[in-house]
């Protein structure tokens, strides 16, 4: 390793603390007197519900915001962080929540953004993607340097986050919910990382409501609640305790078990493909009924979805509703069949920013609560508040704009807002990912609420304990086609990732 681009070992044993740290937003105090320190060489789990802190914290040590009281010091000595860059300076490498990459530029470009080797004061594109590469290598991230950063999926682009975290001198790695996107095979290749940068010295941050992932990757954890510490303990604390911790009371039951009855077929979709995506993909789902999609991060799944709901066409196959075919790559006409996804790409494809908590919430009913042509604004509040309330979504007025919501907040926005359509159909891609144990419980219960009224369900999930805890059926997808189906006697882990893995 030739080092300039590398991660290299700390001289002494590296120390960031935050010392009476608070933040206080308009309206909400997001972090209150909040203590905090991080040793070279280990791993510190930061643990809360939506909207605890956790990414306010992270924040101030990565530069972007500056705490209203309170200091931060790097080895003993205070430092001033005025911006994202002098947190670089210091070793200080973050990967935020939100991703930060430009998805009209390459894989390479994203990762030495306002980088970028530079050769007689010119950015040199030949070294970029030569240095990408190694990196890449080294860090056994499996990414095409010349990919468009927007064709990808968002696995693939929480890996360039990954890397580009790791290509400048890291002394401090903080990690927000790095995991949140990956399934558990590249959960694997991370923790691997995690581990080699820890051997040498590097102090490390990590975020996750995946409590299995504390005690597998973690020495220490912090626990927030609404913007306080309340608790320091050991990684290997058991999960009910965490779990009370962070909550204030013990989550009992995970999954709530459903006794509804199982109607007709709904949904039913014949031999799909699309060339070089997926081929052959049919499957049921029936009134009343959960159908869970498994599989490894870039099975295809995404793309069927998608397709089903008429977001992209597909080249072969068909899709029916109650027996009537839908038109391809037509929203509206699934839409008025009953059809609902809730994309995986939330941020992009299922909340506006600029918009309020209210506006969000009422968005995917707007066509159909009219009054004289007029949005029912009224009734738009009530049902808005209803969600608000059902979802435990963190706000402290309708009013407030998307963009300054937590990001698990603004997952139960998007989530609320299409459950709120009571649809015949509802697909969900990856409902719980970045939500919190409490929350997750909260939707779990919606879920069972709407198959009990006859509403269908497909559910793609990488989580195998939530996959096999809501579905009647498991379909399973590798490499675009599905391999096999369990019933709910049949799915197990061990079922369900020996199908996943199946080589086309
Ligand atoms: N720009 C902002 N303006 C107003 N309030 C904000 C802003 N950014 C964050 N907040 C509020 O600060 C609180 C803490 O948010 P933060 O993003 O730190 O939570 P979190 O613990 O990371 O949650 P999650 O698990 O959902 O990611 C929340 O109530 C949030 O709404
Ligand atoms: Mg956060």
């Amino acid at each position: 390793m030739t080092g300039d681009s590398g991660v290299s070992a700390a001289a002494a044993p590296a120390r960031l603390e935050l010392v009476g740290v608070s933040k206080i937003y308009p309206g909400v105090k997001a972090l209150d007197s909040v203590d905090f320190d991080l040793r070279g060489g280990e791993v510190h789990v930061l643990l809360g519900e939506n909207g605890a802190g956790k990414s306010t914290m992270i924040k101030m040590m990565a530069g972007v915001h500056h705490p209203d009281t309170g200091e931060i010091r790097v080895d003993g000595n205070v430092v001033r962080l005025r911006g994202p860059g002098d947190a670089e300076d210091l070793g200080i490498s973050t990967i935020h929540q939100e991703m930060a990459l430009v998805p009209q530029m390459t894989v390479a470009e994203n990762i030495f953004l306002g980088r970028p080797p530079r050769r007689f004061g010119l950015v040199d594109p030949r070294a970029m993607r030569r240095k990408a590469v190694e990196l890449l290598e080294r860090t056994g991230l499996d990414l095409d340097v010349d990919a468009t950063v927007g064709d990808l999926g968002v696995a693939h682009r929480q890996m360039v986050e990954i890397a580009k975290a790791l290509s400048i001198d890291t002394r401090f790695l903080i990690m927000d919910e790095p995991t949140a996107v990956l399934s558990r095979t590249e959960v694997g290749a991370l923790f691997t990382i995690v581990r080699e940068l820890t051997a040498r010295g590097v102090g490390v941050v990590f975020i996750s409501h995946l409590l299995g992932e504390v005690a597998e990757i973690g020495d220490r954890v912090t626990v927030l609640r609404d913007g306080a510490k309340v608790g320091e303990v050991p990684a290997d604390t058991d999960t009910d305790e965490l779990v009370r911790l962070m909550v204030g009371r013990s989550v009992e039951q995970q999954y709530p078990p459903r006794t509804n009855p199982i109607g007709d077929v709904v949904l039913e979709v014949r031999g799909l493909g699309r060339d070089g995506v997926y081929e052959d993909v049919s499957f049921t789902a029936r009134a009343g009924e959960v159908v869970g999609i498994g599989g490894l991060v870039g099975a295809g799944r995404t793309d069927v979805v998608r397709a089903v709901f008429g977001a992209d066409g597909y080249d072969r196959g068909e899709v029916l509703v109650a027996g009537q075919p839908i038109r391809r790559g037509d929203i509206v006409a699934a839409h008025v069949a009953g059809l609902a996804l809730v994309p995986e790409d939330r941020g992009g494809q299922g909340l506006v920013l600029g918009a309020s908590v209210e506006e969000n919430l009422g968005l995917a009913t707007l066509g159909e609560r009219t009054r004289g042509g007029l949005v029912d604004l009224a009734d738009q509040r009530e049902r808005a508040q209803e969600s608000v309330r059902r979802m435990g979504i963190r706000v402290h007025s309708l009013d407030q704009l998307a963009v300054t919501l937590s990001g698990g907040n603004q997952q139960k926005i998007v989530i609320g807002k299409w459950l709120m359509t009571r649809p015949r159909v509802l697909i969900l891609d990856e409902p719980t990912r970045g939500i919190d144990v409490g929350a997750r419980a909260e939707i779990y219960e919606l879920i069972n609420e709407l198959t009990a009224e006859g509403t269908t369900v497909v559910v793609v999930s990488s989580d195998l304990s939530e996959l096999l805890g809501l579905s009647d059926r498991v379909f399973v997808m590798a490499d675009g086609r599905i391999r096999g189906e369990l019933d709910r006697a049949q799915a197990t882990q061990e079922s369900v990732m020996a199908l996943a893995v199946t080589e086309g």
